[in-house]
């Protein structure tokens, strides 16, 4: 859609009138004041103070591609998804690929995880997996989330990161030990976007016809292979070149070279979730591929550049409540807290009309909600009545939840995610580090020592260390001699 502008024609103002002069606004005589009477001028200045909207208050900085997913595993015995029903089945997707500390004008190149927000438009609504490349998170509990990312964004002092408050915050959340071991390793700076993997990190929930719960966690693995910059070819990188990923991203499309993933499920049947060696609704856990192998389920390939950033890639919506029929939550703290984060966050952003922009609405089937009016309402639903039950036909309730309800016990109250057999803060950082290689572990020693040796306040620093002595005494003991020699 062009509006008419890739045609000749006259030039016009925002109302259709054609514009005589678009290079000299009007003044009371040649050299006198300007014109409150020149429209063009006004319109076009109000017009321009107003192109920005809120940038994403978390993962600002983005690009994204529209591609096909298609089911190569029958996998309905699981779920009872339409758009996993049956092997060959393509659905359209769109994919938003984001750095998550940094502002909308900032580089590609840096250490921080990828967001990896998917949209199925499936036919029975829009399905949103909005995850990350990371398998695990820093915290596990959507109470901690303002804080944390407070300690990532800019100081309200300095106005820059600072490490005393980073270190500060990990130091004193211990269940942070897995994520950073991850970020801070060889793969916490993909080289691109094509050459990392995705992951739902969270536990979702999948129900089949039959009512049947399982657990499952979903992951997209690079065809294209791992790559990753070292921490100083990023930082070279991202001065020469800020837009690196996006820009390798929008040509390999064009070049016609289309990335895909093998995506990937793990799946765990309702019964074994309660005895389970690690708590699997804790997204700071990953569960072991020997306990529950991944099984393969799709493709997912991404084959056509957005036309427009602004109306696609910056207007795109994403929520982890977009679920559809067969597909559901977990109890998982994060995830229940990110179901209200996201389209609150998306109200205020783009506003009460965002999920009927055209990158953001279903494209499969539509949606026939008594949801009315607001601000930039295009009146859509006519002259149909906007209530339910009515007496004038129109959509109507179908009886069936899209998920299967959970069990829970107890009382209300403040309570902490429960710990499993096998729980602690530092177990799978410690598993993460020895699975490393002795250079991998090299760089990791070296990438956090760099970071934690910026830190003003010894006690903070010494805290930071002893999560990681806790998670392996050698990583511990490595780390804090790295971060002495830097600081001698
Ligand atoms: C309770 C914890 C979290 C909260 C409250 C939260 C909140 C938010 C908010 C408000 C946005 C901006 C949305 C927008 O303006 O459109 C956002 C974006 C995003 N978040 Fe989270 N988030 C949390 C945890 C996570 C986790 C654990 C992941 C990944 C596993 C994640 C992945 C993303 C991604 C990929 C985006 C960008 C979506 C896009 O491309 O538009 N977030 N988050």
């Amino acid at each position: 859609m062009s509006a008419g502008n890739d045609t000749a024609g006259p030039l016009t103002t925002e109302s259709g009138a054609p514009v005589a002069d678009n290079q000299n606004s009007q003044t009371a005589g040649a050299g006198g004041p300007v014109l409150v009477q020149d429209q063009l001028l006004l319109e076009k200045l109000a017009h321009f103070n107003r192109e920005r909207i809120p940038e994403r208050i978390v993962h600002a900085r983005g690009a994204g591609a529209y591609g096909t997913f298609t089911v190569t595993a029958d996998v309905s015995r699981y779920t009872r998804a339409k758009f996993l029903s049956e092997v060959g089945k393509e659905t359209e997707t769109f994919l938003r690929f984001s750095t998550v500390a940094g502002n909308l004008g900032s580089a590609d190149a840096v250490r921080d995880p990828r967001g990896f927000a998917l949209k199925f438009y499936t036919e029975d609504g829009n399905y949103d997996l909005v995850g990350n490349n990371t398998p695990v998170f820093f915290i596990k509990d959507a109470i901690k989330f303002p804080d944390f990312i407070h300690t990532q964004k800019r100081d309200p002092y300095t106005g820059s990161q600072e490490a005393d408050n980073v270190w500060d915050f990990w130091g004193l959340s211990p269940e942070s030990t897995h994520q950073v071991t991850w970020l801070f390793g060889d793969r916490g700076i993909p080289a691109t976007l094509r050459h990392m993997n995705g992951y739902g990190s969270h536990t979702f929930q999948w129900t089949n016809e039959a009512g049947e719960v399982f657990w499952v966690k979903y992951h997209f693995k690079t065809d294209q292979g791992i790559k990753n910059l070292t921490q100083d070819e990023a930082d070279v990188l991202a001065g020469q070149d800020p837009d690196s990923h996006q820009r390798d991203l929008r040509e390999s499309i064009e070049r016609g070279e289309y990335p895909s993933w093998t995506v990937q499920v793990q799946i765990m049947p309702a019964a074994d979730a309660a005895t389970y060696r690690f708590n699997p609704f804790d997204l700071t856990k990953v569960w072991p591929h020997e306990d529950y192998p991944p099984i393969e389920l799709g493709k997912l390939e991404l084959n056509r550049n957005p036309e427009n950033i602004f109306a696609e890639v910056e207007q795109s919506i994403f929520s982890p409540h977009h679920f559809v029929p067969g597909i559901g939550p977990s109890p998982d703290k994060m995830l229940q807290g990110r179901l209200f984060a996201y389209g609150d966050a998306h109200r205020y952003r783009v506003g009460i009309n965002a999920d009927h922009l055209p990158v953001n609405r279903p494209h499969a089937t539509e949606a026939r909600s008594h949801g009315r009016d607001g601000l930039m309402y295009d009146g859509r639903h006519g002259r149909t009545k906007n209530y339910e039950p009515n007496s004038f036909g129109g959509p109507t309730e179908t009886g069936r939840a899209l998920w299967e309800p959970t069990e829970v016990s107890g009382v209300t109250g403040d309570h902490s995610a429960p710990s499993h057999a096998e729980d602690n803060d530092h177990v799978q950082a410690g598993n993460l580090y020895r699975l490393m290689s002795e250079a991998e572990q090299e760089r990791l020693i070296a990438n956090l020592a760099g970071f934690i040796s910026q830190v003003s306040r010894e006690d903070i620093a010494q805290r930071a260390i002893e999560n990681f002595r806790k998670a392996d005494e050698e990583y511990g003991k490595r780390l804090e001699a790295a971060v002495q020699a830097l600081r001698s």
